[in-house]
């Protein structure tokens, strides 16, 4: 029938499309070098300004040998503007962000304000610092955006030259509060060594968990995304057409056993990177990907036990495997849009999938309606109307496939 639309092109085009996709998430984003060119409005200067590496933030300071301590200035913009907080923080006890001796900026009813915090968890709670800070002021300057913390520190003990500093921007503050920041790549990213008595600067190797993140997110978003969508529209609709029997049910097979095979290594990834993420967990987005992979996994091997399609107990498998495959179409779905609010990449990989969705949503509306103009059609010309396998009572021609 020339008006049964095929999927396969859609199919054999998108593993293509991975590796572009892996090349366009996985470059790195290139920020402005502007430290150089930064005055500020009390005419401070500092003897040395560093451009960090990510999140166009940069650090100003002038380092006292005499008694190790150092004026700093930080300055970065926050994502949304005024209402967000940006901060900066020396970690004496590791590299990240669990131990920074943070200092934060913001808005706070009215008047910037910078406090101390010692973060131990993503919900952070003012607190006093391992180390002194002193003339702490911030500002906002409208013309470009940023947010400046102004502060003196005492350098906590140890080697001037091997400090760990940790800087971050975040949108919005509730309550005095500041809320948990983007978990995009320049984010994690945000963190290194600071050797104050060279004054020089080192990307904190964050690239390597980024790069997993974002694989993460591709085999995930390919797999249960768009793959296992693709076979139940296969399975649902080209069915209905003689001329796709028995194309269908390869077709059928092959995406969704590919898909289970690729959402596999995604579930992998996945668990990898549970087990290596200290102090954040995303429960919610965790337990739907195990449940995902249970129920993935008991749909292929029931493939195997497939009653045969006379057989008495072949409607009751078709309900079961129809209802645990639009579970794991529903709950893909969402882990997708769950895992993208955690990455937080880009809108446009957001936007990207929602259009893909939105498309193959479409395309499953033209289709349900073309099979009922078909099955209407055919009980007018007394022909059977049932789809080409027995859909629901295995009354159907014999399948003519066995796994
Ligand atoms: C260190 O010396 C500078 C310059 O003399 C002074 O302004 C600052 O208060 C001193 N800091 C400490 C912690 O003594
Ligand atoms: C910061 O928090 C950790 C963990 O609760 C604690 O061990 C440490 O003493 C705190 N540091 C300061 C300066 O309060």
């Amino acid at each position: 029938m020339a008006s049964s639309p095929s999927p396969q092109p859609l199919l054999r085009r998108l593993p293509a499309a991975v590796p572009l996709l892996l090349l366009l998430l996985l470059a790195p984003a290139a920020d402005a070098l502007v430290c150089s060119s930064q005055k500020f409005s009390n005419n401070v200067l500092y003897s040395t300004c560093l451009d960090l590496p990510t999140l166009s933030a940069s650090l100003h300071f002038s380092y006292d040998d005499a008694n190790s301590s150092a004026a700093v200035a930080f300055v970065a913009a926050p994502p949304k503007g005024e209402d967000g907080w940006v901060s900066w923080a020396l970690n004496p006890t590791a590299t990240g962000m669990f131990g920074a001796q943070a200092l934060i900026a913001f808005r706070d009813a009215g008047a910037m304000t910078v406090k101390t915090y010692n973060i131990t968890s993503t919900t952070v709670r003012e607190s006093p610092i391992s180390f002194e800070t002193w003339e702490r002021t911030a500002e906002y300057n409208s013309a470009d955006g940023t947010m400046r913390i102004f502060a003196k520190i005492k350098v906590p003990a140890g080697d001037p030259a091997k400090l760990n500093q940790v800087w971050q921007v975040g949108s919005s503050v509730t309550n005095g509060v500041p809320d948990p920041h983007a978990m995009a790549g320049a984010n994690l990213g945000a963190k290194g060594t600071l050797d104050l008595v060279t004054g020089t600067t080192t990307a904190g190797g964050g690239g390597s968990g980024i790069k997993k993140k974002n694989i993460h997110g591709i085999l995930n978003a390919v797999s249960w995304g768009i793959m296992f969508p693709i076979g139940a529209i296969i399975a649902r609709y080209v069915r209905a057409f003689p001329s796709a029997d028995p194309a269908w049910f390869y077709l059928h097979a092959f995406c969704q056993t590919s898909a289970y095979a690729i959402g596999v290594a995604g579930w992998g990834t996945g668990l990898k990177l549970g087990s290596q993420s200290t102090g954040i967990q995303y429960t919610g987005h965790r337990n739907i990907g195990i449940a995902l992979f249970a129920l993935a996994t008991v749909q292929i091997f029931a493939l195997f036990l497939r009653p045969k399609k006379d057989h008495k107990y072949r409607f009751y498998w078709n309900i079961y495997h129809h209802g645990l495959g639009y579970t794991i179409l529903i709950l893909g779905i969402l882990n997708v849009f769950k895992g993208l609010d955690i990455l937080q990449p880009d809108n446009k990989w957001k936007s990207a999938y929602i259009i893909l969705i939105s498309v193959l949503g479409g395309v499953a509306v033209v289709l349900e309606l073309i099979t009922w103009i078909v099955v209407l059609k055919r009980k007018k010309s007394g022909e059977p109307t049932k789809p080409y396998d027995g859909y629901n009572n295995g009354q159907g021609r014999q399948q003519p496939l066995a796994i």
